[in-house]
């Protein structure tokens, strides 16, 4: 569920036309729903209830400090990868102790920043990184709680790109030295291990691997205790899908997912970390594009939008399907067309849909690309020397710009030519 909706004829956010927006910023932009961040926070809050969760969200879905703060407001702490990340996740006033920092690649400035920042958990995934953790921990005089993910080898079956718990993946301790690497750790000085953790990949549309995951991290976590390792957390990364096609069954609800962990983990008595991303943001957010021109080519026909594969890289990159709704309401009835939905980038992957029905389309018409509040804004680029687009928070009847579309000089800005050239 989402507030995005046909109000007298023209799509809303919330209680505001989607029209009126773009008349004022511009496209394309990204536009997000307060109520439904709002909507899905607590949705995913009350299926842990009783569980001792803290739900860290999962920044890289979506790193607007405007948006990180309107869950940190419902009580949510942040899960970053990043310097970058945990510098947002700060600003947008998620307290450190919320925080856990997770990754298969941090470097020493990284790490300093998150024991001197006083955060809630490092994430170790590989024994070098836990010795450099030891290793700064010591020098900082601090000692920080590490979790360590270990890679349960489980098939998420999700998309090959964002699958990351197969044995082959470069991600988490390896399941069967989990035990070794967690002794080995435990007598390092300046580590205290905490947690064990566990991310199995994104959109998940099945429990079943879930299952499979957390049974495995249940069997560890009683194995340490019995050898004195006194784990007290796990992380259960994230992973839940959202239902992007409604031609395709929904994803299991988060009510199911938290009756799932209640009944494999409800025992052990340990605090839990959540790590949801794509399910607090995912269908909180919409890109909204303008038509530019409709080009009749010699087997198909084309919508030439000005949104591109720069601003929402999903389909080229994932083949994702994203639902394309036209923002003034189509009439009932309408003949429907056939087309490729494409941007203005210079390659063939700039293709958002191909083969779509859509209703009859004209150049100066808004489209709005659905589902877009996760993985779309984070993972844009400026690709052909586009602009960033602006992102836009909604509530109620009030908008506001969260982030500005930056100027072609603050873009060249960044830029100089060697001594040699002046
Ligand atoms: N925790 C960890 C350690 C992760 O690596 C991820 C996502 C999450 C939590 C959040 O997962 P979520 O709840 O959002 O599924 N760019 C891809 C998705 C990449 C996900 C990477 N890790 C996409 O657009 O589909």
């Amino acid at each position: 569920m989402n507030h995005f909706h046909y109000h007298q004829g023209q799509l809303n956010a919330e209680d505001l036309p989607l029209e009126q927006i773009a008349a004022a910023v511009g496209t394309p932009f990204y536009c997000y729903s307060t109520a439904t961040l709002q909507r899905h926070f607590i949705a995913f809050q009350e299926a842990m209830t009783g569980l001792r969760a803290t739900i860290c969200f999962a920044v890289k879905a979506n790193g607007n400090i405007a948006v990180i703060r309107t869950l940190a407001e419902l009580g949510a702490g942040a899960d970053v990868v990043s310097e970058g990340e945990l510098r947002c996740a700060l600003a947008a006033g998620v307290p450190a102790g919320r925080i856990v920092f997770s990754g298969v690649g941090k470097a020493r400035p990284e790490i300093e920043l998150a024991i001197n920042s006083g955060i809630l958990q490092i994430n170790a995934e590989s024994e070098p990184e836990l010795d450099l953790l030891s290793q700064v921990a010591v020098q900082l005089g601090k000692k920080i709680a590490i979790g360590i993910r270990v890679n349960p080898d489980v098939d998420a079956a999700t998309h090959a790109k964002i699958t990351t718990g197969r044995k082959e993946n470069k991600f988490g301790i390896e399941w069967t030295h989990a035990h070794r690497i967690l002794q080995h750790a435990n007598r390092l000085p300046g580590l205290d291990v905490a947690a064990v953790a566990v991310h199995i990949g994104s959109q998940l549309t099945d429990l079943a691997p879930f299952r499979e995951a957390f049974l495995r991290v249940r069997d560890l976590v009683v194995m340490l205790r019995a050898d004195g390792i006194a784990i007290r957390r796990i992380d259960l990364g994230g992973g839940l899908g959202i239902p992007y096609d409604p031609q395709m069954a929904p994803p299991p609800s988060p009510a199911a997912y938290g009756a799932l962990v209640r009944q494999i983990l409800g025992d052990l008595e340990c605090d839990l970390i959540c790590e949801p991303g794509r399910l607090l943001v995912g269908n909180a957010g919409m890109l909204i594009s303008r038509v530019l021109y409709i080009k009749e080519g010699a087997t198909r026909s084309f919508v030439i939008c000005d949104a591109a594969m720069n601003d929402l890289v999903r389909p080229a990159m994932y083949d994702a399907h994203h639902e394309i709704i036209p923002v003034r309401q189509p009439e009932s009835g309408v003949a429907m067309g056939v087309m490729d939905v494409v941007g203005p980038v210079c390659e063939s992957g700039d293709t958002f849909a191909r083969q779509r029905t859509l209703p009859p389309l004209a150049s100066g018409d808004l489209l709005a690309f659905a589902s877009a509040g996760a993985y779309g804004a984070t993972m844009s680029s400026t690709y052909n020397a586009r602009r960033l687009v602006p992102e836009v928070l909604v509530k109620g009847t009030a908008f506001a710009v969260v982030r500005r579309r930056p100027s072609y000089d603050e873009m060249l800005s960044l830029e100089t030519f060697p001594e040699w050239m002046k």
